[in-house]
């Protein structure tokens, strides 16, 4: 199944994320992929939001992944560092990829393909104008 979907501002990207948040359940893996500025962590902030997640959403980069509470556990994860896939199991992170329990969600997914459980949703979001991303939902 795949959907398009146009936004025309980082709100309308967060949206997009909260509305995805609500169909999300335990084990759930989101795999963004798009370059500098896409929009992934803002997509990231919607699911957060969608998932009850208090706690302001930052940058995972130099700690490899954050999690954080909500309706599920929420396990965010950008893999934009990673270089090879041995960096994972070394800091503990294999465990997210499914999640043993909540929801995790990859910047930066293409980097580690061969990671990505088969049943992630992927979304792919590519810049279409100066305010304006192409999101594209795929499961
Ligand atoms: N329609 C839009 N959707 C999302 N972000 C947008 C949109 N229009 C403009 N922006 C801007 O683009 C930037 C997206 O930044 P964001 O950090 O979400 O990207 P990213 O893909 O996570 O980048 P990085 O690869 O550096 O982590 C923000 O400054 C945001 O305000
Ligand atoms: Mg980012």
């Amino acid at each position: 199944m795949e959907r398009i979907v146009i936004t025309h501002g980082p709100e309308e990207t967060e949206e997009v994320g909260v509305e995805l948040a609500s169909r999300l359940a335990n084990g759930d893996v989101v795999a963004l992929v798009g370059e500098l500025g896409a929009g992934k962590t803002t997509f990231v902030r919607g699911l957060a939001r969608g998932l009850f997640v208090k706690d302001p959403v930052l940058s995972p980069s130099f700690l490899l992944a954050r999690s954080y509470e909500g309706r599920l556990p929420f396990h965010h994860l950008d893999a934009y560092r990673i270089t090879a896939p041995g960096e994972l199991s070394e800091v503990g992170l294999r465990e997210l990829l499914p999640p043993d329990e909540g929801v995790t969600a990859v910047e930066w997914a293409n980097r580690i393909t061969d990671l990505i459980p088969p049943k992630a949703i992927w979304v792919t979001l590519e810049h279409a104008g100066e305010d304006r991303r192409r999101i594209t939902l795929r499961r």
